[in-house]
Parts: structure tokens; C-alpha cells; sequence
């Protein structure tokens, strides 16, 4: 996610927008820039990499100036490059812009404006913007930037200089996160509170369609409609700096956990046509007599982007009605996997580095395959290998244990299954459909899966001392059980396996004992009833079953110890939220070990080694 940072007051600007810059460096990022206003003339200072290579580049310079914005870019639209890292020019060099957020109708404003004769130096869908704001220029920049608003679909959060008045900057926000430091003689803006923190704890949250006219002695708030907007309550900071960094959160997987509903929409942003029951996937060019053509499917990934693509083959194969193999990336290579170009391997990859899965693929390549990515990291490896890429959006994810990559990749494996059976017409119009508005449920029933801390810390206190846990489930839910058992192994150190509930009884039943908690998904309602027959199994030697149920079913308390609740939704997506209460279980039990959540022993983030 990118950062924010914008100065105006007594101090020199510079080295406030580097200190706030540096407090943003938690959200990932991949370049960073500086503009100023400085003898009437905007002048940007950008590079690739860590801000040390843009405190280098600035070295020396003469940066005398009061006024400016600053941006740490997380890349989303073009590869990390100076060209793409912000802030980014109109052609004039009158204004410049620095922007978090998506541009969705980007390629039709870029093509708008090219034909204007607007001249684009970036691959950006924010340089767009700064096009935008020159082609609506009316001398005032507050009415320039809300007309120029008005084009824009997707999110934003903008602050913007003109050289032509060098005592203001503008803020506004939709659906990004804006705040606007309160300072004697001197106000900032900022993606998030640590930015500002050295210097205030005071500060408008702005919401979303607020912009903020700011100079140093004054923040003016305004609708994008022109209200004013009177008394804005004063945010006052009670944080310190660490605790501002993940926003209020004791660990980066918490944060990470909560930031699912948001994670899950933005994923889920301008790819479901829900008027025409369509799935629009314009980023995967794999031409429509291809998608006919495809005889096999491999899905290929490591650890928890593994378990998102076993989703996948449950998916296609039934909706699509191909053959689908999920493959383990660091044994695909070492089996000579039969493959030619009508095979199609899709890759999973949170971070689009780990070395199984880039061998992998570059294996499939080789043997002819065509490859589809799911990844989060715009700009690495995987995604420029790839083929076709479709972009999880989640935003980084910072926490060792991966929670809101998880889900993401599974909203983009059901987006990848829906639009195929689109293609080869498996699907009516009519069930496409009904499936959109299934999907577009999803950020909200998150939320409330969320909601359960009280009944998980409960059972973290009657469990937190075990040292062994099942998780079961059938179907769908097997898959998910894999997920849960993994997050609590890898945080909390308890050892735990997850089983297709039917197997248990061809050896491992020989390890339930008294007392042994035993998680069992139960939402698979054509598997529903064995799977309380696999439950009333364990029961029997004495387990302890706590089970994940959707909340409308009535019937499950009678057969288990414990259960925690998610909201009804369609077959296929309940993963999404089921997974959430085994997030927080392995969490909260993490906690109570003792354990450090977010960087848990002899693991990387990043597996960058075979
Ligand atoms: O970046 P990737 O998605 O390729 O990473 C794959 C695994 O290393 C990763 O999912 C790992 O299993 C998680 N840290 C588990 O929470």
C-alpha cells in the first residue's frame, strides 16, 4: 500500500516529508519520491528501492523550501520504476500529484487524454489524474480538482500542489485512508497517524468524498460537493509510534485479519458485472478459443497459496468441467508432469518470489504451457513470467502467517473458475450471476466472522495448554481444515494435522485421546451428515470437537463441545469466511503462549530459496 505524506508550515519540508515517509515504511513499498515548490517551480525527486537510495539522491541539493508531498509506492499499475514512482507531473509542470489507490477506468481516461494530446511518461493509472486536473485547469485549484474527481471511478487518496499557488495543498480521499495533521503554524497530511506523530497528535480522519484545503495556518474541510463541513471532530492521538504502525493493533496479523473485508473488496473491485451476470477479467488475455481448447489444469504453489489453489480444482472441475492436478511447487518439477500447450498451469504466490513455485513455472513454460498468476506483488518475478496475471489487491502483507493473502487468492481463484465456465458456457447467465451476488457478499459477512473474540478467547484459555489438534472437514471444508492447521503450527507451535474427516478411521483415530481438541468444519451441507457421523467418532474416544458451523444451523450444538459461527453463503465461498475464526484461534492461542506471532521461529516471509 502506498504512503502519503504532505508538509506546509515553518519547518523545512524536506526532512519532514523523509521522517514521515520512513514512519510509512511498514506498508511496503518499492520507490519513493519528493516534490517541492520551490523559486515558482515544482521540482520531483524520485528512485527505485529503500528511501536510504532517495536520501542519497537528494544529498547535496538545494531543497530550501516550506511546501511539499512525499510517497513511498507500493506498485499496483507498472513495474517498479522512477518513472512509475511518484509524484507524478501533468505536462505543463504546473501540478503534481501524489495518489493511493486503484484509477479503475484508467485505460479509457489515459486513452481520453492521449487523444487530447496529453504526453504520459509512466505506466501509472495515477499519472492519469495529474492529466486530468490539467485538462480541467480553471486558475483554482480546489474547483480544478473536483471537477477533474468527477471522471474518476476506483479509489483515491490525493494530495496535490500547484505551482501557481504555493500556499496551499490539497487533500481528498475516497475509499483510501487520509489524515490531516493539526500543527501550530503547520499542517501535514498523511496516509496513516505515524507519519505525523513526531510532530502532533492531532488530526482529521478524513472520510470519503472529504477534501481538505489546507495551509499552514489553517485546514478548511469541504465536501467534494462544495459543503462546508463545520466542526470535524479533532482525532487525538493515544498511541505511541510502534503501536500507530499497525494501526492500533498489538501484532501486523491481527491488523491483517481485520483488513479481510476491505482486502477481499478490493480484490473483488471492478470485476464483477453484476447487471450482466458477467465476470470481467480484462487482465487475462489467454484468447477465447484457448480457454475452449484447455484439456488439463495444473494449479502449483507452496504453503498457504497451495491451500487456496486447492480450491481451485474444486471449482473448475465442477463448474468448468476440466481436469484439474494441485501440485506442491517443490515436487511439480521432480515427477515430469505431462504437459503441452493445451495444458494450463495457473501459479499461486502471495509474494511472487518463492523459489518452488518461479521453478515450477518456469519448468510448465518450458514444456509449453500456458500460465495464469494469482499473485499480490506487482512487479516480482511471478508476475512478470507469467503470461496472464491477476492481481489479489490485498495490499502487503507484512505478518509472517498469511491471513488476508489467503483469502484474496481465493476470491481470485473463483473469479479465474467463473470466468472459464463464462467462456465455455458451463454456466448459464442466470447461475454466473447468482454466484456475483454471492461474491459481493463477502466483504460484509467477513466482518462478521470477525466477530467472535469473546467466544475464541474462551477457548484459548481451556486449550492453550494442549500440545496436539485435528482439524477435520469434508469436501471444501478439508481444504480449509489444512489452513487452520497450518496457522496454528506455524504461530503457536502446537503441533496440529488436519484430515479429511472420513480417512481418520485408517490409522490416525489411534491418536484421539481424552481431551484433545479436535476443530471440525462442518459447512458442507452434501457431506453434512457423515460429517457429524466423523465428529460423534471422535466424541466417542473422548476428543473435545469444536466445530465451525454457518450460523443458521440449529443442530450442530448437540453433537459438539464448542462452536463458532460464520455467515450462510454459497458452497464454494465459505472458505473465505471459515478460514477467518481458525485466523484468530491460532492467533489468540499464539498470544497466550507466549509466542511472537508475527515473526515465529525458523520461518521467512518470503521463501526466496529452494
Ligand atoms: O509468497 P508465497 O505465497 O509464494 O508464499 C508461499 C508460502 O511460503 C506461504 O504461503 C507460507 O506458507 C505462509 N507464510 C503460511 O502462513
Amino acid at each position: 500500500m502506498c504512503g502519503i505524506v504532505g508538509y506546509i508550515g515553518h519547518q523545512k519540508a524536506v526532512p519532514v516529508l523523509l521522517e514521515g515517509l520512513q514512519r510509512l515504511e511498514y506498508r511496503g513499498y518499492d520507490s519513493a519520491g519528493v516534490a517541492i515548490l520551490q523559486d515558482g517551480k515544482i521540482r520531483v525527486e524520485k528512485t527505485v528501492g529503500k528511501l536510504e537510495a532517495l536520501k542519497e539522491t537528494l544529498e547535496g541539493k538545494d531543497l530550501d523550501t516550506y511546501v511539499g508531498i512525499g510517497h513511498t509506492r507500493w506498485a499496483t499499475h507498472g513495474a517498479p520504476s522512477t518513472a512509475n514512482a511518484h509524484p507524478h507531473m501533468d505536462c505543463t509542470g504546473k501540478f503534481v500529484i501524489v495518489h493511493n489507490g486503484i484509477i479503475e477506468n484508467y485505460l479509457a481516461l489515459r486513452e481520453e487524454l492521449q487523444h487530447l494530446g496529453h504526453e504520459f511518461k509512466s505506466e501509472t493509472d495515477t499519472e492519469i489524474l495529474a492529466h486530468l486536473i490539467e485538462q480541467y485547469d480553471d486558475g483554482d485549484l480546489e474547483s480544478t480538482v473536483k471537477k477533474a474527481l468527477k471522471r474518476v471511478d476506483g479509489s483515491f487518496a490525493l494530495g496535490v500542489l500547484d505551482r501557481e499557488e504555493p500556499n496551499r495543498l490539497i487533500a481528498v480521499r475516497k475509499d483510501s485512508p487520509l489524515v490531516i495533521g493539526i500543527g501550530q503554524g503547520e499542517n501535514f497530511i498523511a496516509s496513516d497517524i505515524p507519519a505525523i506523530l513526531k510532530y502532533t497528535k492531532k488530526a482529521y480522519i478524513l472520510n470519503d468524498y472529504e477534501m481538505a484545503i489546507v495551509t499552514k495556518d489553517h485546514v478548511e474541510i469541504k465536501t467534494l460537493d462544495g459543503e462546508q463541513i463545520e466542526n470535524k471532530e479533532v482525532f487525538e492521538v493515544k498511541w505511541d509510534a510502534a503501536a500507530a504502525e499497525k494501526g492500533g493493533y498489538e501484532h501486523f496479523m491481527l491488523k491483517e485479519i481485520h483488513e479481510q473485508p476491505k482486502a477481499i473488496k478490493d480484490t473483488l473491485s471492478g470485476r464483477l458485472d453484476l447487471d450482466n451476470g458477467q465476470v470481467v477479467l480484462d487482465e487475462v488475455k489467454l484468447p477465447v478459443e484457448q480457454i475452449k481448447n484447455i484439456k488439463k489444469v495444473f494449479i502449483t504453489a507452496c504453503g498457504t497459496a497451495y491451500h487456496a489453489g486447492l480450491m481451485g480444482k474444486y471449482m473448475i472441475e465442477d463448474l468448468v468441467r476440466v481436469p484439474v492436478e494441485v501440485d506442491i511447487a517443490s515436487e511439480f518439477r521432480y515427477r515430469n508432469p505431462i504437459i503441452d500447450n493445451e495444458t494450463l498451469i495457473i501459479v499461486v504466490s502471495q509474494s511472487g518470489e518463492t523459489a518452488d513455485t518461479l521453478a515450477a513455472m518456469r519448468e510448465a513454460k518450458q514444456k509449453g504451457a500456458r500460465v495464469v498468476a494469482v499473485t499480490n506483488v506487482v512487479g516480482s518475478s511471478v508476475a512478470r513470467e507469467a503470461d496472464d496475471v491477476i492481481y489479489t489487491w490485498a495490499g502487503p502483507e507484512i505478518a509472517v502467517a498469511s491471513t488476508k493473502a489467503y483469502t484474496t487468492q481465493l476470491i481470485a481463484m473463483y473469479l479465474l473458475s467463473l470466468y472459464f465456465a463464462q467462456v465455455r458456457e458451463t454456466l448459464s447467465k442466470q447461475e454466473i450471476k447468482g454466484y456475483l451476488e454471492a461474491l459481493n457478499q463477502l466483504p460484509e459477512q467477513a466482518e462478521a466472522a470477525l466477530k467472535q473474540d469473546e467466544d475464541i478467547l474462551q477457548l484459548v484459555k481451556a486449550y492453550a495448554k494442549s500440545e496436539n489438534a485435528f482439524f477435520l472437514g469434508r469436501s471444501l471444508d478439508a481444504a480449509v481444515a489444512m489452513e487452520g492447521a497450518l496457522k496454528l503450527k506455524e504461530i503457536s507451535y502446537i503441533h496440529a494435522e488436519a484430515y479429511a474427516a472420513g480417512e481418520l478411521k485408517h490409522g490416525t483415530l489411534a491418536l484421539i485421546t481424552e481431551g484433545i481438541p479436535v476443530i471440525t468444519l462442518a459447512t458442507q451441507q452434501d457431506v453434512y451428515d457423515k460429517t457429524i457421523s466423523n465428529i460423534k467418532e471422535v466424541t466417542a474416544r473422548g476428543a473435545d470437537v469444536i466445530a465451525v458451523a454457518f450460523d443458521t444451523d440449529t443442530q450442530i450444538q448437540k453433537s459438539v463441545n464448542h462452536v463458532l459461527t460464520i455467515p450462510l453463503t454459497e458452497k464454494y465461498f465459505t472458505p473465505v469466511l471459515s478460514v477467518i475464526p481458525l485466523q484468530m484461534l491460532a492467533y489468540y492461542m499464539a498470544i497466550e503462549r507466549g509466542c511472537d506471532v508475527d515473526k515465529p521461529r525458523n520461518l521467512a516471509k518470503s521463501v526466496t530459496v529452494e
